[in-house]
């Protein structure tokens, strides 16, 4: 990246390990500080990602909330500006994925995949938009998925979840660009993480996955990193209300 990046701040949820974390560093490399979220039990490691990010040079701010609370995201906002002095960009990245089938799904499971994923980003994004329309500027990028497009078996709240962000983005989109802020959304296909692994049961389930990848190789966090640098950055300026597929080639468009 240039030199644009430069004293930029992007705050990026769920970023104590996974795609999070190497989206942190990824912007890290690119030149932005950064505000790290988590919940309270991933301090451990949240704690790891910021010394990473301190050893490259840059300014690294821990904030602890679930970003499925109001409560606790208004304050961590509050607490994220506080620290940094800015948030020029935020990735709402933190999600969680609980496989069921339709007729066993709980009501407690699909309440909680649709708090995470859809309520979060909406509260995170919410809560920051003042500050941002008030600058005139702002970068947001959501991780939605190639689930919310086309999804497997045992998926359809997490489907329904990453819908609704993709859906939630375009809209926003629109509401906030006159203020000099874009929202995109990145779709990841299957992904090597805690989470992808759920996709990735047995050598049968792997080879399934490869089978239909056109670059035929399962993705790895980095490769996520790169797009969101790049929807975090001044690059993307005219791009906004794009939802982008990071698959490797499983969903062409
Ligand atoms: N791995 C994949 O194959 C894949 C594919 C498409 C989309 N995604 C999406 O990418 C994002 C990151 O997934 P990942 O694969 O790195 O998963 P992961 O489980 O490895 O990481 C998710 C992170 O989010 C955090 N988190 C969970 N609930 C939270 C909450 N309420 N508040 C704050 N943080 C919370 C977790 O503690 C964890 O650090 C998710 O939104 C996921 O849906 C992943």
């Amino acid at each position: 990246m240039d030199g644009s990046t430069k004293g930029r701040v992007a705050l990026v949820t769920g970023s104590s390990r996974g795609i999070g974390r190497a989206i942190a560093l990824g912007l890290a490399d690119a030149g932005f500080d950064l505000v790290l979220n988590d919940i309270d039990r991933q301090a451990v490691f949240l704690a790891a990602v910021k010394a990473e990010i301190e050893a490259r040079g840059r300014r690294a701010f821990v904030v602890h909330a679930d970003v499925s609370r109001k409560a606790e995201v208004t304050a961590m906002v509050t607490e994220a500006i506080a620290a940094a002095g800015h948030i020029d960009a935020v990735v709402n990245n933190a999600g969680i994925l609980i496989a069921n089938s339709v007729e066993d799904l709980e009501e407690e499971q699909w309440d909680a995949v649709l708090d995470v994923n859809a309520k979060g980003t909406f509260l995170v994004t919410q809560a920051l938009l003042p500050h941002m329309r008030a600058r005139r500027y702002g970068r947001i990028v959501n991780i939605a998925s190639i689930g919310g497009k086309h999804g497997a078996p045992l998926q359809a709240h997490y489907s329904a979840s990453k819908a609704a962000v993709m859906g939630f983005t375009r809209v926003l989109a629109q509401e906030v660009g006159a203020n000099g802020i874009t929202a995109n959304c990145l779709c990841p296909g299957i992904i090597v993480t805690d989470m992808g692994r759920t996709n990735l049961s047995d050598k049968a389930n792997v080879a399934k996955w490869v089978d239909i990848t056109a670059l035929r190789r399962l993705g790895q966090p980095e490769d996520v990193a790169g797009p969101a640098v790049f929807l975090a950055s001044d690059a993307s300026a005219f791009v906004t209300g794009q939802s982008l597929n990071v698959c490797g080639g499983i969903v062409l468009s």
